[in-house]
């Protein structure tokens, strides 16, 4: 059975999520909004309950979760050391959409880090995540709250659509705010490197310390091992073919080849189109809105009628490189 509240996202309601709290402290599962995705949380030290998880998510058990906290006394308690440049990136951007990964202590395990001797941890700015960490007292690991595979949920029915009936707990927290995974990098090596870009942007993160930006970052296959375990698996893949056009000279002609194409684009470039279904990808004007848009388009343009999905490719600049990222790990075909 599983329970949902409505809790507001800007000022929420603690006897409500003291609930929650109760159910993460007994070992249970609940998803939650945090300011970038909703996550599946459990309680980072309980090994049976991070298990429940993987679980509910079909997530292999190579592919290692993040933990969630809301304290620095909570950080001291999950990794063993923090380096200096993790201070520096702490002190300007936590709490936010940033994960860091450092060496893990002996609180957290192997079932959290996939064996690793690494945790990716975070701490979240939405007030309901915060919240929820604070009353359950214990770090929660979480990764997105999808099945496996799929796009990560942005609003209360992505999740209710797949999490019904695995999960003890939803939490209606209406719509993510960024709508795309945390930037993760891993401060354990000099330079850091960034392994997945996400909200904060590459040049935000440059500003504040030099970072080598993996090559698998561009979310193009690589025949390089994969330095974050979830990086070897397809993902956000809509059961559509989805075809990504990155030489835009060449889309018209892509569109002609198919009978009912649904194409995703950006409002401006919407009129292109009008002989075809499209689905607009907020503005170029307001690089945010696409990013925000993004998964719930892809969700869209899946359930519609239609034989392909056909994506319009985007300036690899700001947000819009992690909007790329994403479009590239989910398309089965890339035209460059
Ligand atoms: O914004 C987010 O990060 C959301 C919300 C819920 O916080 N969470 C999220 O989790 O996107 P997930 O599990 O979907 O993605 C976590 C990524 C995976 O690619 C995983 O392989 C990587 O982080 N990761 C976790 N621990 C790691 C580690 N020790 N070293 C390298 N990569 C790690
Ligand atoms: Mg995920």
């Amino acid at each position: 059975m599983t329970e949902v509240v409505k809790v507001d996202p800007e000022n929420p309601d603690a006897i409500l999520l003291k609930k929650a709290a109760e159910i993460i402290k007994k070992g249970g599962l609940v998803a939650f909004p945090t300011e970038t995705v909703y996550g599946l949380g459990a309680d980072a030290y309980n090994e049976k309950a991070c298990e429940k998880i993987f679980k509910a998510k079909g997530r292999p058990q190579d592919n290692p979760l993040i933990v969630h906290i809301s304290s620095s006394k909570m950080l001291k308690n999950v990794v063993r050391d923090i380096p200096e440049v993790a201070r520096n990136f702490i002190e300007k951007l936590w709490p936010g959409p940033l994960t860091l990964i450092m060496e893990r202590s002996e609180k957290i395990s192997d079932v959290v880090t996939a064996g690793l001797n690494t945790v990716a941890v975070r701490t979240p700015s939405h007030p309901i995540a915060k919240m929820l960490i604070e009353l359950s007292g214990v770090p929660i690991a979480a990764p997105s709250a999808n099945i496996s595979g799929r796009p990560s949920p942005t609003s209360f029915d992505h999740v209710r659509e797949e999490m019904m009936g695995r999960v003890d707990m939803i939490i209606d927290g209406g719509e993510t705010p960024f709508g795309l995974e945390s930037t993760i990098i891993d401060v354990t090596k000099e330079p850091p490197v960034l392994l997945r870009p996400g909200p904060l942007t590459v040049e935000q993160i440059s500003s504040i310390h030099k970072v080598l930006v993996h090559e698998t970052a561009k979310g193009l296959y690589s025949q390089a091992r994969p330095l974050s375990p979830g990086m070897k698996y397809r993902h956000y893949a809509p059961s559509k073919k989805l075809i990504l056009v990155e030489d835009l000279s060449k889309i018209l002609e892509i569109v002609s080849r198919f009978s009912d194409p649904v194409i995703l684009c950006p409002k401006e470039h919407a009129e292109n189109y009008k002989e075809n279904r499209v689905l607009t990808l907020g503005s170029l004007e307001n690089e945010y809105s696409i990013a925000h848009e993004l998964f719930k388009k892809l969700r869209e343009a899946d359930k519609i009628e239609g034989d392909v999905i056909i994506v319009e490719g985007l300036p690899e600049k700001g947000i819009l490189f992690s909007v790329m990222n994403r479009l590239r790990k989910a398309a089965s075909e890339v035209i460059r």
